[in-house]
């Protein structure tokens, strides 16, 4: 098991998370804890920096290759350090929510929050996730995440109370 690691850049939470999971598995397979790592450092930093992915393929004995194929494929992790932002907006933009208006709740969101998808707010409240694939929630269409939770059947009016309740709640400007 990686216990006691003596250095590492994974904070006391990342790394206690990482040992619950690995915990579960046997001690040869320390790769089944890899998602439940990168999900601790989303959790915390919002993206995967590479250090931190490095980090995290030195503490669970893994090639970076490793760590880093699994990152990239997954749409739930996000690269890009612009999505350090408080709140992550992922719509979703496949066939089942783009027949039933995602293309609306797109241009409703950039233009309420003044970006354009790929981008963060310049106060850092929202990243606006570049595109997000079928989320298994075909018949909620259109639907987005917000922070990894669902909201489905969306309409302006809808996205403007789920922004506008997050901004209030965590005092944005
Ligand atoms: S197409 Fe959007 S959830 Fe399936």
């Amino acid at each position: 098991m990686a216990t006691q690691k003596k250095t590492t850049i994974l904070s006391k939470h990342e790394q206690a998370e990482i040992e619950s999971w690995l915990k579960r598995y046997p001690e040869d397979r320390s790769q089944s804890a890899l998602l439940a790592a990168l999900r601790a450092v989303m959790h915390e930093d919002h993206y995967l920096s590479t250090d931190k992915m490095d980090a995290v393929a030195e503490y669970l004995d893994l090639p970076k290759i490793a760590v880093y194929e699994v990152a990239s494929f997954y749409s739930m992790f996000e690269l890009d350090e612009k999505a350090a932002a408080k709140n992550t907006i992922a719509v979703c933009t496949n066939i089942s929510c783009m027949l039933n208006g995602s293309g609306k709740i797109v241009e409703h969101i950039e233009e309420k929050l003044g970006i354009k998808m790929g981008e963060t707010t310049p106060d850092g409240q929202f990243f606006f996730k570049i595109e997000e694939e079928c989320l298994a929630a075909c018949c909620g269409a259109p639907m987005m995440q917000l922070n990894h939770v669902y909201h489905e059947k969306l309409t302006p009016e809808k996205v403007d109370d789920l922004l506008d309740a997050l901004t209030d709640k965590k005092g944005g400007k």
